[in-house]
């Protein structure tokens, strides 16, 4: 069965090592006939959540003034939630991380359930060699999973990466378009 998914990149430098990570993800899953949408995050303009709950992606934003009402319709369609970003000091980008703070399908004012996302996939690019430096991010991706009521299905996370092309010709491209090939089959 094919799935609905949503890629949402968080990396400021628009078409580097996170992007051919992404890419690699999603040529696989299309392959599968799985409907793709990616985003990225860099071109939107979404304000921090500010504790009101009117601006969480489970009700609707209705704010005319960032780019999240525009997410919460793609989210609304999405089963599988692909999340591609670098560390900065040391888990994920600004971009990613006001977005991210948004999420919450589990329930809402009205007790209605939004969001179905089903799984969420983290795929990451860092300048590091110690996999140690990892750990914040996949921490905060099973803890968002957790809360939200999606299993995680895979993460990959690439040590070694900081200019732009040093992803190019590394074996997890191949590993990310499998990840992306396993989805829907
Ligand atoms: C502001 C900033 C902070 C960074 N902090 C870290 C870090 O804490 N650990 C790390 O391994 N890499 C760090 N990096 C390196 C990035 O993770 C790396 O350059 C990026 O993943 C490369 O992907 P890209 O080509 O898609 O930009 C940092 C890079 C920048 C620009």
């Amino acid at each position: 069965m094919s799935e609905n998914i949503l890629v949402l990149t968080g990396n400021p430098r628009r078409e580097e090592d996170n992007n051919t990570l992404a890419d690699a993800f999603i040529k696989g899953a299309i392959k599968n006939k799985n409907k793709v949408i990616k985003v990225n995050l860099a071109e939107k303009k979404i304000n921090g959540y500010n504790a009101d709950n009117g601006c969480r992606i489970s009700t609707r934003s209705g704010n005319a003034y960032d780019d999240l009402a525009e997410l919460e319709l793609l989210l609304e369609d999405t089963d599988v939630l692909v999340i591609v970003m670098p560390i900065y000091w040391p888990v994920i980008s600004a971009q990613a991380k006001v977005t991210l703070g948004h999420l919450c399908q589990c329930g809402s004012d009205d007790g209605e359930k939004h969001l179905h996302i089903k799984e969420a996939i983290l795929l990451t690019c860092g300048e590091t060699d110690d996999a140690e430096d990892f750990m914040m991010t996949k921490t905060f991706l099973n803890m968002l999973s957790d809360f939200n009521g999606m299993k995680v299905r895979d993460m990959i996370a690439v040590s070694g990466v900081n200019l732009n092309g040093d992803i190019n010709g590394n074996d997890v491209l191949v590993q990310a378009e499998k990840l992306g090939l396993s989805v829907g089959a």
